[in-house]
C-alpha cells in the first residue's frame, strides 16, 4: 500500500515538473524572440508570495488593486516574489516596446531656482552653488551635438526661473523646433503660470515632467518651505494634462519622513491621474541642504504625520529596492508609459540603468549639458553625469544595454 502511494506521489511530482518545464520553455521562446536573455522563473510553488502574484494578476487583468494590496507588496521582502514582480513588468515592457530603450537628451539649462526645497542641492538658499544659465546659442549647440549622435528628443530641465523668463523659454522651444522639426521638446522647469505653460505649448513643447514628490500634504510641507503647496503642484499637473502635454509625474523614494502609506497614496493618485511618463528615483542627500544628515537613501521612520493604520512607523527600508519595485508596479499599471531608469538610480547603483530596465523601465536620459556646467547642476551628492550617463558615453551605454539583451533606440522622438 505504502509503495503504491509512493509511486502515485512520484508520478504527481513528475507531472508537475513537466508542466513547469513546458511553461519555462514557452517563456524562453518568447524572451529569445524578443532578443532577451532568459532567466528561469523562480519556483512558483515553493517560494513566491501569493500576495505579489495576486497583485501581478490583477494589474495584468486591468483590475484595480486596493491600498492594502499595494501596501503588502511594498512591504514584501521575499526575493523570489520580488523578482517575479520584476519579470512580469519586464515582460509587459518587452511586449509593448520590444527590447528597444528610448533615449532622451537631457540639457540642464540653469541651476538658478526661486524655490527652496529642503532636499535639493540647487535650492535658493544654498550659497555654495555657482549659478549659471545657458544662453540660447549654448543650448542649441547642445541640441546640435545631440542630433548628430542620434538624439531626437531634448529634455530641457532646470531650476525654477522667474516668470519673466517664460518668453525666453518659449523662444527657445520654437528655435529648437524650427532647427530640428523631427525632434520632440520636453520641459522640466517646475511650476509655471497657466500663461507660461500655454506659451511653451504653442511654441512647440509637447511633453512636461513635473514630479508631485508626495501626495500627502503633511509630508509635502515637511519637504518644502511655507509658500510652496501640494495643491498648486497638483493644479499645475492638471493644467499640463488639459493643455495636451504628454505629462510626467513621480516621486523620490525614501525622502525624509516618507512612509509606506505615503507611497501607497502616490500610487493611488497616479492611478487616477494616469501620467504618460513616470520619474522615480531614490532620495540621495545633498551636503548643503537641511537634509544633509539624512542617512544615504534610507527612509526615516515616519515621524509625525497621520498615525492611522496606513501611516504606521516603518522599519528602515532600502530606497533602491523600493524604487525598483515601484518601477515594476508602474509598468504593470501603465504598460504604455515612458519610465526612465533615472540618474538618481544610476547614482545609487553603479548598474542602476540595467537594474531599472530589468524592472520594467524603458527610457534612459543621457546628459547633453556642456561638461563645464555639469558639476554645478548638483541636485544630490555624487550625481553621475559622465560615462554611460552622458551623451559622450552613448557607446558605453549601448554595450551595457546589449549585455542585458536590449538595444538603444536612436533617431526616434
Ligand atoms: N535626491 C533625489 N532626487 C532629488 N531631486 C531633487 N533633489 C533630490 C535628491 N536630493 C529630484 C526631485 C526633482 C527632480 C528634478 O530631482 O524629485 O523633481
Amino acid at each position: 500500500m505504502r509503495l503504491y502511494f509512493f509511486f502515485v506521489f512520484q508520478k504527481y511530482i513528475r507531472l508537475l515538473t513537466r508542466a513547469r518545464k513546458r511553461t519555462e520553455n514557452r517563456e524562453k521562446q518568447y524572451f529569445c524572440r524578443a532578443g532577451l536573455r532568459f532567466t528561469a522563473m523562480p519556483n512558483r510553488k515553493k517560494n513566491t508570495s501569493g500576495k505579489v502574484r495576486n497583485l501581478i494578476l490583477k494589474l495584468q487583468r486591468n483590475e484595480i488593486p486596493d491600498a492594502q494590496e499595494y501596501r503588502e507588496v511594498l512591504l514584501c521582502h521575499d526575493r523570489n516574489a520580488v523578482s517575479l514582480l520584476h519579470e512580469a513588468a519586464r515582460e509587459a515592457s518587452v511586449r509593448r516596446f520590444g527590447n528597444g530603450i528610448h533615449i532622451r537628451g537631457l540639457v540642464e539649462i540653469t541651476n538658478i531656482c526661486r524655490n527652496d526645497c529642503f532636499y535639493c542641492g540647487i535650492r535658493r538658499s544654498n550659497g555654495r552653488v555657482t549659478r549659471y544659465r545657458l544662453t540660447r546659442s549654448e543650448i542649441l549647440g547642445c541640441c546640435r551635438r545631440g542630433y548628430a549622435s542620434g538624439f531626437r528628443t531634448f529634455v530641457l530641465q532646470g531650476g525654477e526661473l522667474p516668470d519673466s523668463a517664460d518668453r525666453d523659454i518659449a523662444g527657445l522651444c520654437s528655435a529648437i523646433r524650427s532647427e530640428f522639426p523631427d525632434c520632440a521638446v520636453a520641459l522640466s522647469l517646475g511650476e509655471r503660470s497657466e500663461e507660461g505653460y500655454r506659451m511653451f505649448r504653442e511654441a512647440g513643447a509637447t511633453r512636461y515632467l513635473l514630479r508631485h514628490e508626495t501626495r500627502d500634504p503633511v509630508h509635502y510641507s515637511r519637504l518644502h518651505p511655507p509658500g510652496m503647496s501640494l495643491s498648486n503642484r497638483l493644479h499645475c499637473l492638471d493644467m499640463l494634462k488639459d493643455m495636451g502635454y504628454m505629462t510626467g509625474t513621480g516621486i523620490m523614494v525614501g525622502s525624509p519622513y516618507q512612509s509606506i502609506g505615503n507611497i501607497v497614496d502616490d500610487i493611488l493618485y497616479m492611478a487616477r491621474f494616469r501620467p504618460e511618463m513616470i520619474g522615480i528615483g531614490p532620495f540621495i542627500p545633498h551636503r548643503d541642504t537641511p537634509f544633509a544628515g539624512a542617512r544615504r537613501a534610507k527612509a526615516y521612520s515616519v515621524a509625525g504625520g497621520v498615525e492611522d493604520t496606513f501611516h504606521v512607523p516603518l522599519p528602515e527600508w532600502d530606497a533602491g529596492e523600493m524604487t525598483l519595485k515601484l518601477i515594476s508596479i508602474f509598468r504593470l499599471m501603465f504598460p504604455d508609459a515612458f519610465i526612465p531608469a533615472t540618474t538618481a538610480l544610476a547614482t545609487f547603483y553603479p548598474d542602476g540603468h540595467e537594474r531599472g530596465i530589468l524592472a520594467g523601465a524603458n527610457v534612459v536620459m543621457p546628459n547633453l549639458s556642456p561638461p563645464s556646467v555639469r558639476d554645478d547642476y548638483s541636485l544630490y551628492d555624487g550625481k553621475v553625469a559622465y560615462g554611460a550617463e552622458s551623451a559622450e558615453g552613448l557607446d558605453e551605454l549601448r554595450i551595457r544595454l546589449e549585455d542585458i539583451g536590449y538595444r538603444i533606440l536612436l533617431s526616434e522622438a
